[in-house]
């Protein structure tokens, strides 16, 4: 039960093979790549490949979704980036929140270089163009709508329409490829998979939805254990296991079955929901790791 059936979320080899290919041949018609991951889980929502694949372009990172990570860990997660000379930005595609800085940072740290080259060959008129990538449900298509606004043309989606690479202008003088590159999310170790699964981002079948929630509750008994105890008002020492907290939760709301029994899918279905719409507060998922001397 508690095995994960990777089968299950390993994608279709020649699928991701064609979309590394669109990358890769798109990659020469922008100035630089945007990879976007989930604030929650900035590493396990990264594709491994993205450095080989970016081949030195300039490239920053988007930390989406930052209305559902904690604040403190966001900010580790820029200093995180920043160290290792990648431009980061936290952004809310839902509300919009941060994305006003986007084109500014883009010219200011990322293309700094380009754009000065280009000033002084008197090419300033040039448009600054981005690709955006990621994996799925990370938010790029969010993104390129909240930065696009009512200029993004509607696409026709129907066999046999060659799609048409389009180029939206944000102002600025800036433009943004309007077709992302989905990169496969990676699956090198389990406990990615399931940060994976705790987001949405890959589909719950990979764990029955009952060992998902315990995993998830195990790990919030240990990071976040305020937020667990108020959201459901259960009382715990510590010492519990992931079915004795699924079981609290369950009694707590009443979720029980004839014979008096938790119904625990029913339970574990509405941890992950709640956690999933941030009902139990902003939760980051995994931190940087802090080397001893930096403590
Ligand atoms: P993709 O193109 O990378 O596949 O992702 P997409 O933009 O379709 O976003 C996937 C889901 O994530 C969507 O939810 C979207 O609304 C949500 N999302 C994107 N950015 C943010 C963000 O910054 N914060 C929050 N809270 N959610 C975000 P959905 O449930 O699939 O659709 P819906 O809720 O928009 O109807």
């Amino acid at each position: 039960m508690d095995n994960i059936d990777m089968k299950n979320i390993q994608w279709f080899p020649g699928h991701m093979a064609k979309t590394r290919r669109a990358i890769m041949s798109n990659l020469k018609l922008v100035d630089a790549v945007v990879e976007i991951v989930d604030a929650r889980i900035p590493l396990s929502s990264r594709n491994p490949e993205m450095d080989r694949l970016v081949n030195g372009k300039p490239r920053m990172v988007i930390l989406n979704k930052c209305d559902l990570a904690d604040d403190k860990a966001t900010q580790k997660w820029i200093n995180y980036f920043n160290n290792k000379n990648i431009t980061a930005l936290a952004v809310d595609c839902k509300s919009g929140k941060g994305l006003k800085s986007f084109v500014p940072t883009v010219k200011s740290k990322v293309l700094k270089e380009l754009l000065e080259k280009r000033e002084k060959n008197g090419m300033s008129g040039t448009p600054v163009r981005l690709m955006i990538v990621g994996i799925p449900n990370v938010g790029k298509s969010s993104l390129i709508n909240k930065l696009a606004g009512a200029k993004r043309a509607k696409v026709e989606d129907r066999p046999g329409v060659t799609r048409i690479k389009q180029w939206v202008k944000l102002g600025n003088n800036t433009e943004l490829l309007d077709m992302p590159g989905v990169l496969a999310p990676k699956f090198e170790d389990q406990s990615i998979a399931i940060k994976l699964a705790f987001t949405g981002a890959v589909s719950d079948d990979i764990l029955d939805i009952e060992t998902l929630a315990m995993k998830l509750l195990i790990f919030l008994k240990e990071n976040y254990s305020e937020s667990l105890k108020e959201r459901y008002k259960i009382e715990y020492s510590g010492n519990e296991t992931g079915p004795d907290l699924l079981i609290k939760i369950g009694k707590k709301r009443g979720m029980i079955v004839s014979g008096g029994e938790v119904n625990t899918e029913r339970t574990a279905i509405t941890v992950i929901d709640e956690f999933r719409s941030a009902k139990l507060g902003r939760i980051t998922l995994e931190l940087p790791e802090v080397k001893q001397h930096e403590k």
